[in-house]
């Protein structure tokens, strides 16, 4: 899809759909175009009751009176309630609307915000990100969806252009690093293996000088002493790995390490996950995939950052082989771990990797992005990430980094008292504690225990919203939405003002 910005009256400009924004109380503004076309369109928006809340239209044809064949009033909900996400969103919706009628060029005005750049970046982000499909495995519709994707968008636009220009290309790099995100997370687990992790990330450092790799196989972990990720792979007959990226940059201002759970197939292992709660858990690498999304991105991106990416990559699976609940086992550095349920099998390769980076890189700040609960969904539903910090700055940063890309991170609380709870008879640590509360607290107050204390932490359960139910948030296609990525950039860009 192509995005120009225009400086044209919307009359005069050629397009196979023009959409207005309209917000709710504000269609006496509408005026001018009522009567270019014909003076009934006020009547009919009275007549239809008309509300513009976000999302609702009204369609009119041209009538050759304008130039564009159609119409559509897109309504942009409450004036005072209009921000840069609900213009992420209405451009969602234009994407939806205009597949709807196969319009294939299509003319947008652009509605205000006091902030151009933001308005910019949400409109082509919005764009851009509600087109993806993924039709891999549909050739019929793969053909057909192609036949009804817009083509060319014009954005009709009063700001300054080359400026807009700048922004929107920001943002493509964004959107690339999401898509490509959702494109590992959408792969079925018979395409997407431990190995193929790996492969992704060799492929981008090979295509960038500034992107180093090193990959540990399983005969390197086992020399190593990566215990943990051993354990759970054993079940398994793919191979697991231990991926470490880096980025360099001459004089980096800070290093940062990034941890992603890179679980290609989360079975349970022998605590067996019941059929309909493992019928979606190809989705459990989406930490890894947003990190190899970051790093997408960073291949078009000049930071003066040094950053890690650390993606320990295995399968979750029973069998013969696999380790047992009651199994002790010794992580990385020495911590030794009872294995009580073999579920919780996302902590002990996040341990193994934050144990690592912990003696290892040694960085300035480390975060982890996990798929690493069910109960995080149940605390924060399915479209908001939980964030478990000690630092109240770091809480500040990612936050703020959040709350401008429009993706919802909410933090919760690192609970000390709780820890107790993981005290094991035989072992230094149990990988599960006894009651039912507290589920996505208790994941970060394990992974805590492995990151050495003088280290800013962050751990980010997004179980919930890296996956998109129909419906949800009209910018992500249902499937994988690509969650993380777009606000790690920011906020990695953001670290060095
Ligand atoms: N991968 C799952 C968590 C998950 C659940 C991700 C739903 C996405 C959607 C994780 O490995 C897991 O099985 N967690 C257990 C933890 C429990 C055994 C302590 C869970 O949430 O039940
Ligand atoms: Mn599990
Ligand atoms: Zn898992």
């Amino acid at each position: 899809m192509k995005i120009n910005f225009v400086k044209q009256k919307y009359q005069r400009v050629e397009a196979d759909l023009l959409v207005v924004p309209v917000a709710s109380g504000e269609s006496q503004k509408l005026n001018e175009l009522d009567k270019a076309l014909g003076g009934t369109l006020k009547d009919e928006l009275a007549r239809v009751g008309y509300d513009a809340g976000l999302g609702a239209a009204l369609w009119r044809d041209g009538g050759g009176a304008i130039k564009a064949d159609k119409v559509c009033l897109l309504g942009l909900g409450e004036q005072g309630e209009i921000n840069h996400e609900t213009i992420r969103r209405w451009a969602g919706n234009i994407v939806q609307k205009s597949r709807k009628v196969a319009a294939r060029r299509v003319a947008i005005v652009a509605p205000k915000l006091d902030d151009a750049d933001a308005l910019v970046g949400a409109l082509v982000e919005g764009l851009w990100l509600a087109d993806y499909r993924f039709l891999d495995y549909k050739k019929e519709e793969a053909r057909k969806a192609e036949n009804k994707a817009i083509r060319e968008v014009n954005i009709i636009y009063d700001g300054a252009r080359s400026r807009a220009k700048e922004v929107m290309a920001q943002a493509a790099i964004g959107v690339l690093g999401a898509i490509f995100a959702r494109d590992l997370v959408n792969q079925p687990s018979n395409m997407v293996h431990p190995r193929d992790l790996a492969a992704a990330a060799a492929n981008i450092a090979e295509q960038s000088e500034r992107i180093d790799i090193e990959t540990f196989n399983r005969e390197a972990l086992t020399k190593e002493g990566f215990g943990a990720i051993l354990a759970v792979a054993k079940g398994s007959a793919e191979e697991p790995y231990l991926v470490h990226l880096i980025y360099k940059a001459d004089k980096p201002l800070e290093r940062v390490a990034l941890v992603g759970k890179g679980i290609t197939f989360d079975s349970g292992g022998l605590s067996l996950k019941t059929a309909e709660s493992m019928a979606d858990m190809k989705v459990d690498m989406a930490g890894a995939a947003t990190v190899l999304g970051v790093f997408r991105a960073l291949m078009l991106a000049d930071l003066p950052l040094e950053i890690h990416g650390l993606i320990p990559a295995c399968e979750n699976m029973p069998s013969g082989r696999a380790a047992r609940p009651g199994d002790v086992i010794t992580s990385y550095g020495g911590k030794t771990i009872e294995i009580i349920n073999t579920d919780a099998e996302g902590r002990l390769i996040l341990a193994d990797a934050l144990a690592y980076a912990t003696k290892i890189i040694k960085p300035d700040i480390m975060l982890d992005l996990a798929t690493l609960t069910g109960a995080a969904m149940v605390a924060l539903g399915e479209t908001v990430a939980a964030l478990m910090t000690p630092d109240e700055e770091l809480a500040r940063s990612i936050t703020r980094a959040a709350a401008a890309t429009g993706e919802n991170i909410w933090r919760l609380p690192l609970v000390k008292d709780y820890l107790p709870k993981y005290r094991s008879d035989i072992a230094d640590i149990k990988n599960i504690h006894d009651d039912k509360w507290a589920g996505a607290i208790m994941g970060g107050l394990f992974l805590r225990e492995f990151v050495d204390e003088s280290i800013p932490f962050a751990h980010i359960d997004i179980a919930g919203p890296v996956w998109a139910a129909k419906n949800g948030i009209s910018y992500n296609p249902k499937g994988a939405t690509g969650f993380g990525v777009r606000t790690l950039l920011e906020w990695l860009r953001h670290l060095t003002k």
